[in-house]
């Protein structure tokens, strides 16, 4: 099978990094489906891959809501009968996220809440949608799944502040690890990425990377060949301590 016949979802695609690998996954020759929380960005979002000559599907996709996951399942199994590719990008810092605000971000002045928000998206959301969509790569034996998350999550450089953000992304890392261990053997991989510190909403203006840079070894990972790796943590196309 070729590139151009693999189906693949991004979560979380209406801007930033998301809208980049859907952009160039199409660009590829792959069956792109956009998804968003709200269908009128992601709509807008399709229109301007659209207009590029880039053939992008949308479907509607909050990974808080259970309800929302099962919907695009159904459509992909109906529309698509396969799965291929599962970038779990979407992705939120409910701390402040500007990163001189090391007063606002600390963990003294957290509420739990953010903390249980920060692991319901960035944690279950990712889980949501693997224990709901990975059936459907199982039927063909064939998945990359990459979950987005930061070296802010890396336990041997683990630092102070935003512990939602960071605890929630260190749980995805778990998830990674988990599901990679239970799939040994199937030709579906899973890990994890480190895109760097990005120019998106999230990293803000002042971020070294430019969005092309963030999502080059997430495109990597979400294409690699059959003897690739399974189970790691990656940034710049290089494994990375967890
Ligand atoms: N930028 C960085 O420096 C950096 C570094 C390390 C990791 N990351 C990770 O990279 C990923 C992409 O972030 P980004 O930098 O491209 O930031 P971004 O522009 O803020 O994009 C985040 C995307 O996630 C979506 N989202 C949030 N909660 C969602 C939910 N419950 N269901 C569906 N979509 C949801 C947002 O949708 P709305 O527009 O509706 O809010 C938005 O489309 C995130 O997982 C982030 O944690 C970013």
């Amino acid at each position: 099978m070729t590139d151009q016949q693999r189906v693949a979802v991004i979560t979380g695609a209406n801007r930033g990094m998301g809208l980049e690998m859907c952009r160039q996954l199409a660009e590829r020759g792959m069956t792109v489906v956009l998804t968003s929380r709200d269908a009128d960005k992601g709509e807008g979002a399709v229109a301007e891959l659209r207009e590029a000559g880039l053939a992008v599907g949308y479907h509607q996709l909050d990974v808080d809501v259970p309800a929302s996951v099962a919907a695009l399942y159904d459509f992909l199994a109906d529309q698509h009968g396969r799965l291929d590719v599962l970038v779990n990008n979407a992705g939120a810092m409910f701390e402040p996220s500007d990163p001189a605000d090391k007063d606002g971000a600390s963990i003294f002045n957290t509420e739990l809440d953010v903390i249980r928000q920060s692991i319901e998206t960035n944690t279950f959301g990712a889980l949501r949608c693997c224990m709901t969509l990975i059936p459907l790569m199982q039927k063909h034996d064939y998945g990359r799944i990459v979950n987005v998350s930061t070296g802010m999550a890396s336990l041997i450089n683990m630092g102070g502040g935003w512990p939602g953000y960071r605890m929630s992304k260190a749980a995805l890392n778990v998830v990674t690890r988990v599901l990679s261990a239970e799939l040994k053997g199937s030709n579906i991989k899973v890990n994890s990425v480190c895109p760097g510190f990005v120019r998106t909403h999230l990293g803000g203006e002042g971020a070294p990377r430019s969005i092309e840079e963030g999502v080059d070894t997430t495109l990597w990972l979400a294409t690699l060949r059959d003897e690739g790796p399974t189970g790691g943590f990656f940034r710049d196309c290089k494994a990375i301590d967890w």
